[in-house]
């Protein structure tokens, strides 16, 4: 099985590829990313002589290097590159609908001139918009995306769809809830408040802090993506979610907590404009379908994932070089 992994090395793709190198130690792995600010090769330095796994750099929105990679004769395509981060949405929206509509076409494209078996689209929960206080989103919830990225990734897995219906493309479409664990990029929820905490900084905590997430183990959704590759009916969408709601106050509380940090480090800001109130995924279709279960619980999840961050400065350290900084400042304001 040949498997090219696009964005594998951000967040998740890198893990997913530690996730599919140990499982399957036969498969090929083609990493092709660019990198973005949001990418970084490092997060896979352990596994960069597995003769089984090749790094590409290329860019999703280059037809030529898309179609470079195509030639390799791909078996599975998993989609994750994209541009991911909703605040920077907000403050750059074009970079989002190049790279996450248009990178994906040309992937789905190449996808179908090539004949590839499968093509799984990463996508998310914020497709779906926001729900108030009750209900939880199906794989038939209405899309209705709110910021510029949930809209950019509505746009993709409509063309994904598409591609299915008029090429018979064999596509699946995952949604997924919001992810932590190691390797994430520090502008995201978690990760930001466990470093700050960790600094004694001041964390963001926007508008009333009552906007709840459903929060998934990203290991989890790697199991979840797996079933979807080999077990997934073409066509099909299936959402991922471990029924795990935490208010962000409550969140950064247990943070805190965890850390033996005091809770005046919470900073309370002006809000996300068009914040989407709460998440909350129904999985059983996945459960009844692909057998798919959560294993690891949050208790454990967090804990692991803070320690990760306290043993890996160096790796934070890096990625907030640079690029970050001007983000952070134009983000936050002074910092
Ligand atoms: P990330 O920002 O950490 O990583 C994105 C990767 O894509 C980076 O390595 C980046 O370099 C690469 N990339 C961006 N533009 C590219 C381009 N033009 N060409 C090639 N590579 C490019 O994102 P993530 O959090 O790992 O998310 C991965 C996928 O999963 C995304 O599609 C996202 O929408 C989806 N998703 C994320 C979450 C979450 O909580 N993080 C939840 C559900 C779904
Ligand atoms: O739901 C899946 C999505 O989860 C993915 O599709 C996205 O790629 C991923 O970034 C994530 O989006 P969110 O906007 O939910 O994640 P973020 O970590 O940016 O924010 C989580 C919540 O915390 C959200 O309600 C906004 C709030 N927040 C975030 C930041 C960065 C703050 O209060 N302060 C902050 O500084």
């Amino acid at each position: 099985m040949k498997l090219l992994v696009t964005g594998g090395a951000g967040f998740i793709g890198s893990n997913f590829i530690h996730y599919i190198l140990k499982k399957y130690p036969s498969y090929v792995v083609i990493n092709l990313d660019k990198p973005t600010y949001a990418g970084n090769f490092e997060s896979l330095s352990d596994v960069e002589n597995n003769r089984n796994y090749y790094v590409i750099t290329g860019d999703i929105t280059s037809p030529t290097h898309v179609e470079a990679v195509f030639q390799n004769g791909i078996d599975v395509v998993v989609h994750f590159a994209a541009e991911s981060h909703v605040d920077r949405s907000i403050l750059n929206p074009n970079v989002f609908f190049q790279t996450n509509v248009l990178g994906t076409q040309y992937l789905v494209e190449f996808a179908k001139q090539y004949k590839v078996k499968k093509f799984v689209q990463i996508s998310t929960d914020e497709v779906y918009g926001s729900l108030g206080q009750t209900g939880r989103f199906t794989e038939a919830t209405q899309l209705q995306p709110n910021s510029p990225y949930s809209a950019s990734k509505a746009s993709a897995d409509l063309l994904v769809r598409a591609y299915y219906e008029t090429f018979g493309i064999p596509v699946n479409i995952t949604r997924c809830s919001n992810n932590y664990g190691p390797f994430q990029f520090p502008e995201k929820l978690i990760p930001l408040s466990i470093i700050r905490a960790m600094n004694d900084e001041s964390i963001p905590l926007y508008g009333s802090g009552l906007q709840v997430r459903d929060w998934l183990h990203v290991d989890d959704h790697c199991r979840a993506i797996d079933l979807v590759i080999h077990h997934g009916v073409p066509g099909e969408i299936y959402n991922i979610g471990a029924n795990n709601e935490w208010t962000n106050v409550d969140l950064i509380k247990e943070i805190l907590d965890k850390l033996h940090k005091p809770y005046d480090l919470i900073h309370f800001v002006k809000d996300r404009p068009g914040h989407d109130q709460r998440y909350a995924i129904d999985a059983s279709k996945i459960k009844r379908d692909l057998g798919w279960t959560p294993r690891i619980t949050f208790e454990e999840g967090l804990s692991e994932t803070i320690e990760w961050y306290l043993d890996h400065e160096f790796w934070w350290k890096r990625v907030q070089e640079g690029e970050y900084r001007s983000y952070m400042a134009l983000q936050y304001g002074h910092r």
